[in-house]
């Protein structure tokens, strides 16, 4: 690849997706679009690049999409699950009794492993839930991985990573040699397009939200935007749980880590409001001032 086409290529991603490759990354690029360039019929990259050049919007959609990392797996990292579980849920069971509703993001879904797994953690607990509205809203910038996470449909391969046998047994239905999640858990989740680098206040405002193994392919500014946009989309006792190699030290000040609970990120109140150009708060300024 000639570097000038790696340098469109480059700045192309990080306007569209966020993703910052270093100038080391050609290997990348060659092996995701080199079949991607076959497959519309060219013979390498140097023509997908005139191509989307002279305006190709959907063919730049599909170069997008085939550079986005997509692996995810269920209950992966396990830890999450069990903040869900043991910290989130018994801490919102109480704080949201008389409202009785949660709304939950998963961010950057990918093919639905996640969205799904905080669906299962819930109907565990449904006698607690019972008349409970509860909203799973699943995101991706890819739609093709919206696609099979809208069709609940797994490979034995992906039920086997991490998934329970108990909960495979319980939610999931044999098709040949795939399983379809039960219709009740499909139902939990709503999926929706969404670029984490463009306004999402329209999704209004959550309880949790998960945003996993995402931000670890942005550079620092695009990830302290995000997690300033994020603040604003979290109920003011809300939760956001971060990838194993993700955190919010020395990136944003919009959150701080939970005093011991690691992944689980609590709102700085004051800086949000201070961000948004409101005053802290009284109690908050008197704190801080002594
Ligand atoms: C590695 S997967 C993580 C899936 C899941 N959260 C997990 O931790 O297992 C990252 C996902 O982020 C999505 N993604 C990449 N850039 C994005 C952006 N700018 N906005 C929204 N999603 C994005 C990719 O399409 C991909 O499905």
């Amino acid at each position: 690849m000639n570097p000038q086409d790696y340098d469109f290529l480059r700045k192309l991603l990080k306007e569209r997706s966020g993703l910052d490759l270093s100038a080391d990354k050609q290997y990348l690029v060659e092996s995701r679009l080199i079949p991607l360039a076959r497959k519309a019929g060219m013979p390498g990259i140097a023509e997908l690049v005139q191509k989307m050049k002279s305006g190709a919007e959907t063919l730049t959609s599909e170069v997008v999409e085939a550079m986005t990392t997509n692996e995810t797996f269920f209950f992966r990292d396990k830890i999450p699950f069990d903040h869900l579980r043991e910290t989130i849920l018994p801490t919102l069971l109480k704080a949201r009794a008389n409202r009785r509703s949660l709304r939950i993001w998963s961010a950057a879904c990918s093919t639905g492993q996640e969205p799904y797994s905080i669906a299962m953690c819930l109907k565990e607990r449904a006698q607690e839930l019972a008349g409970w509205r509860i909203e799973i809203i699943a995101t991706d910038l890819s739609q093709e991985v919206l696609e099979k996470a809208k069709s609940g449909i797994y490979s034995q391969f992906e039920v086997q990573r991490g998934l329970p046998v108990q909960l495979l047994v319980k939610y999931f239905t044999q098709i040949g040699e795939h399983w379809q999640i039960s219709p009740e858990i499909r139902g939990m989740v709503q999926h929706r397009q969404l670029n984490l680098l463009q306004d999402f206040s329209h999704l209004g405002k959550f309880d949790v939200i998960f945003c996993r193994n995402v931000l670890i392919y942005f550079d620092q500014d695009t990830k302290t935007g995000i997690f300033g946009r994020l603040a604003k989309a979290l109920e003011p006792d809300g939760m956001l749980l971060l990838g194993a190699a993700e955190t919010v030290v020395g990136i944003s000040a919009a959150f701080r880590p939970h005093p011991d609970r690691r992944g689980l990120y609590l709102l700085n109140q004051d800086k949000v409001l201070q961000s948004q150009g409101g005053a802290p708060p009284q109690r908050l300024r008197v704190v801080a001032a002594r």
